[in-house]
């Protein structure tokens, strides 16, 4: 394999759709020297009613695009990605095609930021697929002894976001986080990207005395530890600050929404996958 030149690779940033924007501006804000470029499958999203296979097939050709890019480092900042097709990116796609390239999820941090906090019993909101992959049930109970946890699917929460129409949120807020506050819950896991952009509306429905852990507020920490812990990869990071925004479909909706979500000066290219 050719020797890899420092200081030009970008870290790749990739969703089902523009929420993932929100983690990237969160990423940007603790780590802001890197190159990064983003890329949304408008056209496809949502995700998480699609089976594995398409979800695996999906974002294996984002990932791809993205190394073809020059991403060294590819953030799936999409739970419904992380959870159903991480580990066969990392154990079949990266071994036969990329061996020096990295994928990470998100589900690793969000359960780790769980642990940091102890909790007995905690609940988890996430999109349809997510729940039903049980994936962060299975690493929880790997690593908090005796944990109960509650898992809640939330199907109509990401086109609701997508679309902008939070007139309802809080309707459909309450009945989707009423089960759990039932199951008198420590705290509440947002298990999808799109879920931080409700943040505050959650908030005020739990309550103060349950704490909700959202990815927005330790993600950036989490990658600044990966990068530190991996200094071969880091050194390959080029830091010029570059932000790039690809996207598989594009209207003015989606434009204005991705102005919202991460910052005015926002430009949208359009791409096949
Ligand atoms: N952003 C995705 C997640 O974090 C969900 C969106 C979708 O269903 O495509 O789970």
């Amino acid at each position: 394999m050719a020797k890899q030149i420092t200081g030009k690779w970008n870290i790749g940033v990739f969703d089902s759709g523009l929420g993932g924007l929100f983690l990237l501006r969160a990423l940007t804000e603790k780590l802001p020297a890197y190159d990064y470029i983003y890329v949304g499958d408008t056209k496809r999203v949502p995700y998480s009613n699609r089976s594995p296979e398409t979800v695996y097939e999906f974002t294996r050709a984002a990932v791809r695009y993205l190394f073809k890019n020059g991403c060294q480092l590819v953030v799936l900042a999409c739970n419904t990605a992380s959870a159903l097709a991480l580990r066969r990116l990392q154990q079949e796609f990266l071994p036969q095609q990329y061996p020096e390239r990295r994928i990470l999820g998100v589900l690793a941090p969000l359960v780790e930021a769980i642990e940091e906090r102890h909790p007995r019993r905690i609940g988890v909101l996430a999109t349809q697929a997510t729940v039903n992959s049980h994936a962060i049930t299975r690493e929880l109970k790997k690593r908090v002894p005796g944990v109960t946890v509650f898992e809640h699917a939330a199907p109509l929460l990401v086109p609701m976001v997508e679309s902008g129409e939070l007139q309802w949120a809080d309707a459909m807020l309450t009945a989707y986080i009423q089960p759990l506050l039932l199951q008198r819950v420590e705290g509440l896991a947002l298990g999808c990207t799109h879920y931080p952009i409700l943040k505050r509306r959650i908030r005020r429905i739990v309550g103060k005395d349950i704490s909700v852990i959202s990815q927005d507020e330790f993600l950036g920490k989490k990658l600044a530890d990966y990068l530190m812990r991996h200094p071969e990869i880091e050194v390959l990071l080029g830091k010029r600050k570059k932000r790039e925004f690809f996207v598989t479909d594009k209207t003015s909706t989606l434009e204005k929404r991705a102005q919202e979500w991460f910052g005015k000066n926002i430009k949208l290219k359009l791409i096949h996958l």
